[in-house]
């Protein structure tokens, strides 16, 4: 696991979109794995201004979401398919029919949750998989408990993951209760997996999954037992990380080796 310790919110968003950059470039037609939440937010603007500036273009890739709210209505403000078309699809040149979101909305959620696995495996896998993490330790809506080897299927929203997003909605009685999600299973087959993590809410969360031991309670542990994980943090979130000064070392080392 990379681990780099950046100053600030925006240094991380900087650097997550230089990553998806040298991806799209190496790889145009190539398959991202998408995020919502606060978290990517800034990566999003970022990435869509690199666009507006003629640095990128995402016009060949195919993108699969990680997670969606079951029972929200179509085009409500706070579905994750509406997130993705406002702060990304629609303000570059991804083509729509190539975004994927889990269906939370219809009555077969089983059978939308084997559909959608079946359709990242027909687009060859992920690429480069982007992931937030929750205070819980979830990772896209796997929350503490899920199976380390789980594959996309609905699952109950934690009390905590309710009320964090419940800033989102008007009261956290909106907050739906399920989510159909790609589970962690799902998650450890992509190729280069990228966790952002910003703010010192986050910084029990990040010293466990770096630090701590794998286990089902914190999912994003399971990070440990895959190849290619880079882990963005800014100083907030990395505070409670007992090795920052040696991950700092390699990071140093890491940027000559690559000339940078
Ligand atoms: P956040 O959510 O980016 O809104 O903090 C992250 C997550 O729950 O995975």
């Amino acid at each position: 696991m990379r681990v780099v310790i950046l100053e600030d919110a925006a240094a991380v968003s900087n650097r997550a979109a230089d990553i998806f950059c040298h991806t799209l470039r190496k790889r145009p037609d190539c398959v991202l794995g998408l995020a919502t939440g606060g978290t990517p937010l800034k990566t999003y603007q970022e990435l869509a201004r690199r666009y507006q500036n003629g640095e990128v273009s995402f016009s060949d890739a195919t993108s699969f979401n990680l997670d969606e709210y079951v029972g929200l209505p179509a085009g409500h403000p706070q579905s994750y398919r509406q997130f993705m078309h406002e702060h990304l699809f629609s303000c570059t040149d991804f083509d729509a029919s190539r975004c994927h979101l889990p269906d939370g909305s219809g009555n077969d959620l089983k059978g939308a949750s084997e559909q959608y696995e079946s359709a990242i495996l027909a687009a060859g896998g992920i690429d480069l998989q982007l992931l937030g993490i929750g205070s819980d330790g979830h990772i896209a809506f796997n929350e503490p408990g899920s199976s380390l080897a789980s594959r996309t299927r609905v699952k109950a929203l934690t009390q905590q993951t309710r009320q964090d997003n419940a800033r989102f909605f008007q009261s956290i009685d909106e907050v739906p209760r399920l989510s159909i999600t790609v589970g962690i299973g799902t998650i450890l087959d992509a190729k280069h997996i990228l966790l952002l993590a910003t703010g010192e809410k986050k910084a029990s969360a990040v010293r466990a999954f770096v630090e701590g031991p794998v286990t089902s309670m914190l999912p994003a542990s399971a990070l440990q037992m895959h190849r290619h994980v880079t882990v963005l943090v800014d100083e907030a979130a990395a505070a409670w990380l007992s090795r920052a000064d040696y991950y700092r070392q390699v990071e140093e080392v890491q940027s000559e080796l690559e000339g940078s």
